[in-house]
């Protein structure tokens, strides 16, 4: 149901958005992943010892984008964390913007089992704190709104949801000048009170990625 969704967002957006996601997406996207299998593993479930998140719950557009960040500077820049900058060193190696758009066509069509949980929050508290803060921009339930920018969180790994938030509360990802979607998220990071609310929002969108 997830991949259908994620397919039918991605035809959309095929005109909307610019960007062309070629047919052989599958062949040229798939020699493009071998570079990203050793940290991000070969269905993209992600590799937590190596920092490395879970990709394929990602619309393609979204993944697209962050590439484009990452080779530019606008994440993994200056003042970044060090996973970024070692993840804006790979995104450096795909050749141009048609392998940028056939990888991310292809980790969006490939799918694998939700990840453990490994953080622990009030799953109910996190949801009030989710519908109030964030699913105007990132839709009910984590599903993600292309149209704003705002990525799928539902089905990403609990530690990289964590890690991130903390990035954007301290600067270390929106704050580029031109980085004008990872500004709009930093702005919305500092509004949860405190860790055990990140930690409950967290656990809330955990929770409902074993839903679908
Ligand atoms: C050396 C290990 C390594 C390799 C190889 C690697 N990555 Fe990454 N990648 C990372 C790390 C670490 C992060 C987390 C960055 C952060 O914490 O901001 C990441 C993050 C990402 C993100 C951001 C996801 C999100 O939710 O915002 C995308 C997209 C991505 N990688 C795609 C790729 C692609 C495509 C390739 C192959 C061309 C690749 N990566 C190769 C380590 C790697
Ligand atoms: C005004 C719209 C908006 C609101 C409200 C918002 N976000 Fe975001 N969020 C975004 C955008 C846009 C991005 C993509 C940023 C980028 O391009 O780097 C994002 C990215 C993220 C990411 C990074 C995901 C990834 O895979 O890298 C996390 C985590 C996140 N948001 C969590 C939240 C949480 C939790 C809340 C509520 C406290 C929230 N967001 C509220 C717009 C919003």
């Amino acid at each position: 149901m997830r991949n259908v969704q994620k397919v039918i967002s991605g035809l959309c957006l095929m005109f909307v958005g610019g960007a062309v996601y070629a047919a052989d997406a599958s062949t040229a996207g798939n020699a493009h992943y071998a570079t990203c299998v050793a940290c991000h593993g070969d269905n993209a479930q992600g590799d937590r010892a190596m920092g490395a998140p879970r990709l394929n719950h990602l619309q393609a557009v979204y993944i697209d984008a962050q590439l484009r960040k990452f080779r530019s500077g606008l994440r993994g820049g200056e003042g970044a964390t060090d996973a970024a900058k070692q993840m804006a060193a790979m995104a450096a190696v795909l050749p141009d913007e048609q392998a940028i758009a056939d990888v991310s066509a292809y980790i969006a069509s490939l799918d694998s089992e939700a990840s453990a949980a490994t953080i622990e929050g009030d799953v109910a508290l996190g949801g009030d704190y989710y519908n109030q803060f964030c699913g105007a921009c990132h839709g009910a339930a984590g599903v993600g709104n292309p149209a704003l920018n705002s990525p799928r969180l539902a089905g990403s790994d609990d530690w990289y949801l964590e890690a991130q938030i903390h990035a954007f509360r301290a600067g270390q990802r929106g704050a580029h000048a031109d980085d004008r979607t990872g500004r709009q998220m930093r702005a919305m990071a500092a509004i949860l009170p405190n860790e055990q609310a990140i930690r409950d929002v967290v656990a809330y969108l955990h929770s409902v990625s074993q839903q679908d």
